[in-house]
């Protein structure tokens, strides 16, 4: 089955990007794995002819803005992001006409035509670089409340909320931790921005996934308690021999996240099914506010 999948990309001239919360034999199939803003720089980057994109589905969105004449398979074209289904264009524009006029900040999860309406996108990994960037001093940042909470920490600035989260680091609580703590008293705590201020601040450190992947890599800890998808304690686990990674809570599944399997990227290259490709009218306003973050973040 690998070996068929590598000959098919090879031939069609694909690359196949895993975001870093994919399983195993996904991630071990892929060419590049990643956070949201690695894999958007990359897929602008590539010369492929087609991009297989294993994650959800507004990664492959983001690939179609950045890459409208590359072909985007996403193989499961179900693999949704139940917080990016938590805004519509039309709430958001009922939002914006009752605010007085200021930026939008939208985190890449989020459909593309809600980016379409935004200021500038933001990732996990730069959101407080995007805030900062701004010349307004109030602004609206959707649809992450606890990303939006998270960030305002860090700026003086006035940040409007939209009351959309991830369920899954959503529901980690002081008390997860604190009971993760008590099991490992030598471990550091590292969050994800999705979860709940309160709980970031219990953290050592606040990062993406690829961020965590860096910090657990350099760090002396020999052991970590994990803030993010459980996902994530694969890639750390294997790349990092010697150290222990522990879930703060095992609830933290996003099963969107788990639907590609190595079957379906088979099928999806065979027939070059699963084509996610956003219309002109909507790509040309998204590209803005995505190329805004890019030029940041390069
Ligand atoms: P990052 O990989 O950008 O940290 O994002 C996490 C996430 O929830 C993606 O869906
Ligand atoms: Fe969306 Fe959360 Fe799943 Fe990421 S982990 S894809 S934010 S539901």
């Amino acid at each position: 089955m690998q070996a068929k999948i590598r000959q098919l990309l090879k031939e069609k001239n694909a690359v196949l990007l895993a975001h870093n919360y994919q399983p195993p034999e996904i991630q071990a199939l892929a060419d590049i794995c990643g956070d949201s803003l690695e894999l958007s720089i990359r897929a602008a980057d590539t010369d492929a002819d087609v991009i297989v994109f294993c994650g959800v589905h507004f990664m492959a969105e983001t690939a179609s803005i950045l890459s409208p004449q590359k072909t985007v398979l996403l193989p499961r074209t179900d693999a949704g992001c139940p917080m990016a289904d938590m805004i519509t264009p039309a709430a958001l524009k009922a939002r914006l006409a009752a605010l007085p006029e200021m930026p939008v900040v939208t985190y890449v999860n989020s459909p593309a035509a809600v980016k379409a309406l935004s200021t500038i996108c933001c990732t996990s990994a730069n959101a407080i670089e995007v805030v900062r960037s701004l010349a307004a001093d109030e602004l609206l940042m959707t649809p992450d409340r606890n990303l939006a909470r998270n960030t305002a920490r860090h700026t003086d600035k006035t940040i409007h909320l939209w009351e959309g989260c991830c369920p899954f680091h959503d529901l980690l609580s002081v008390a997860d931790v604190q009971s993760a703590r008590a099991a490992h008293p030598q471990a550091l705590f590292i969050a994800h921005p999705e979860c709940r201020p309160e709980v970031v601040e219990m953290a050592d450190a606040a990062l993406s996934t690829s961020g965590m992947m860096r910090f657990a890599a350099e760090s002396d800890a020999t052991e970590f308690i994990v803030g993010t998808e459980v996902g994530l304690l694969h890639p750390l686990a294997s790349k990092n021999p010697g150290k222990t990674f522990y879930p703060a809570s095992e609830k933290m599944l996003c099963l969107d996240m788990k639907k590609i399997t190595p079957p379906d990227i088979l099928t999806c290259l065979e027939t070059m099914s699963g084509q996610v490709k956003v219309p002109e009218e909507i790509r040309v306003p998204a590209l803005a506010a995505v190329d805004r973050m890019i030029a940041l973040s390069r």
